[in-house]
């Protein structure tokens, strides 16, 4: 049940935490340097911050856990821990705040990463909780790329030029429609995963009935299909929840999409309009359009308990690996992760990835919308703080998996668990759906 990974020598973790966090900064400051001041400060939507907002609070947040609790210094900016408290001012009321500038910003994110840099110097890097295997510097590593995905997605919201490039990712290739997952116990979450977070333990066991995944993420090609069958005009598709919330914002297609006076369709791509690419999974649905279409499919969306056991479990060896391909990291022929590209690759792109059941691109590309609630697994136990996971279980919140093309590598992994309300459209989620076995489908253990 456990995952021995081995043990990494305390300098090479020392020197790969390093590479982790100036990946995330690069990444952080990409996003800020490509427009100007009037930009930074400007808010894109009532529903985002204004990106100086994300700069200052990734480095009140690294300031917090790495200079003040793992270093035990001085603060080097007390008087703006409140501005950057995400629990004391709604995003709607960030602009109206005496925000640092953008000068002040990228000053005090780079004081506070140079006195890291001394911190992580100093660390045992074993020891008490917070510093074994250097999980605060992984944690802050992801709550910085945690961010950039957020500003990521503030920049799609942005009108205006284009300001981001990429290279396209790699072509698609055929993919079968579903594949069987086998009924019966699996190892769910994690208790051995160095950087995990607190809502991805303890590992535990947890028995799902043999069930039909969809091999691949919904494409826009057949979600166009759903739109031509008046999937949005039939409320017999939709919950009731979901039905008062389509009427109220009119909702008749994903976020992003236009079509022209030929009845072609096009996606607005980070200030580019563009074809709308069949073959590549569907982006900026909400969770209600996901349980739509699914209802019109005759199918469902999988359980997260699902999700992890068709991107984690191999029959071979009855183990939960740590990714769909097995215990290594991550890889560009493995996923479309970190920004590489702009957009997701069409299905079949990725064969390097698939799981030991044939489930393709469940890492990278969109965030897939499961059926499930943002719960704790039995045993679980805040930690670091609670503001992270605990505070959001229990509410309307949906989980998400898989991470997208924007998220890095460091903020994901089999277990990895996201959340957002089920109105949410501008983060990068698309879905695949499930089904139960029609009797004589079933492989192996109900
Ligand atoms: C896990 C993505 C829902 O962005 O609200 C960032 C991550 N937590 N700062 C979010 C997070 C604190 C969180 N999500
Ligand atoms: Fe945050």
């Amino acid at each position: 049940m456990t995952i021995d990974h081995g043990v990494e020598p305390a300098e090479a973790l020392r020197t790969r935490i390093a590479e982790v966090l100036a990946r995330a900064r690069a990444r952080t400051a990409g996003l800020t340097d490509c427009v100007d001041e009037a930009d930074l400060v400007a808010q894109h939507s009532r529903i985002m911050s204004p990106l100086v907002w994300d700069l200052a609070h990734i480095g009140n947040q690294e300031e917090l856990w790495l200079v003040r609790d793992v270093g035990g210094r001085e603060p080097v900016r007390s008087d703006i821990d409140d501005l950057y408290d995400a629990f004391k001012h709604a995003r709607s009321n960030r602009p109206a705040l005496p925000l640092l500038s953008p000068a002040e910003a990228r000053g005090y994110a780079g004081s506070v990463r140079d006195k890291v840099w001394d911190v992580l110097d100093r660390s045992s890097l074993g020891g008490r909780n917070l510093e074994r295997d250097g999980f605060a510097f992984g944690m802050i590593a992801q709550h910085e790329q945690q961010h950039d995905e957020t500003m990521l997605a503030t920049h799609q919201l942005r009108t205006g030029a284009a300001v981001l490039e990429a290279p396209a990712p790699p072509p698609g290739a055929p993919v079968p429609l579903e594949v069987i997952v086998p009924g019966g116990e699996f190892v769910m979450g994690t208790s051995t995963e160095p950087w995990a977070l607190d809502n991805e333990r303890p590992a535990h066991r947890v028995s799902v009935h043999a069930f039909a995944i969809d091999a691949a993420p919904i494409t826009n090609e057949q979600y166009l299909a759903f739109i031509a069958d008046d999937g949005y005009h039939r409320s017999e598709l939709w919950s009731e929840a979901g039905w008062a919330h389509r009427v109220a914002e009119g909702l008749t297609a994903p976020q992003f999409w236009e079509h022209d006076t030929d009845g072609n369709w096009w996606r607005r791509v980070f200030g580019s309009m563009r074809p709308l690419a069949p073959r590549q999974p569907v982006v900026h649905v909400c969770w209600f359009e996901a349980e739509a279409f699914a209802r019109w499919a005759g199918k469902r969306l999988p359980t997260e308990a699902e999700w992890e056991k068709a991107a984690r479990f191999d029959p071979a060896t009855g183990r939960s690996l740590r990714y769909p391909w097995g215990d290594d990291d991550p890889t560009p022929a493995r996923a479309n992760l970190g920004q590489r590209h702009l957009e997701p690759a069409e299905v079949g792109a990725y064969r390097q990835g698939v799981s030991p059941t044939g489930v393709h691109q469940l890492i990278g590309d969109v965030w897939e919308w499961t059926s499930s609630g943002f719960d704790p697994y039995p045993g679980f136990a805040p930690f670091p703080y609670r503001e992270y996971s605990e505070v959001f279980f229990g509410g309307d919140y949906r989980v998400l998996r898989g991470g997208s093309f924007g998220t890095d590598e460091v903020a994901c992994r089999g277990t990895f668990r996201n959340w957002d309300h089920p109105i949410r459209r501008q983060i990068f989620a698309g879905f695949r759906l499930a089904r139960d076995l029609t009797p004589g489908e079933t492989d192996g253990p109900r």
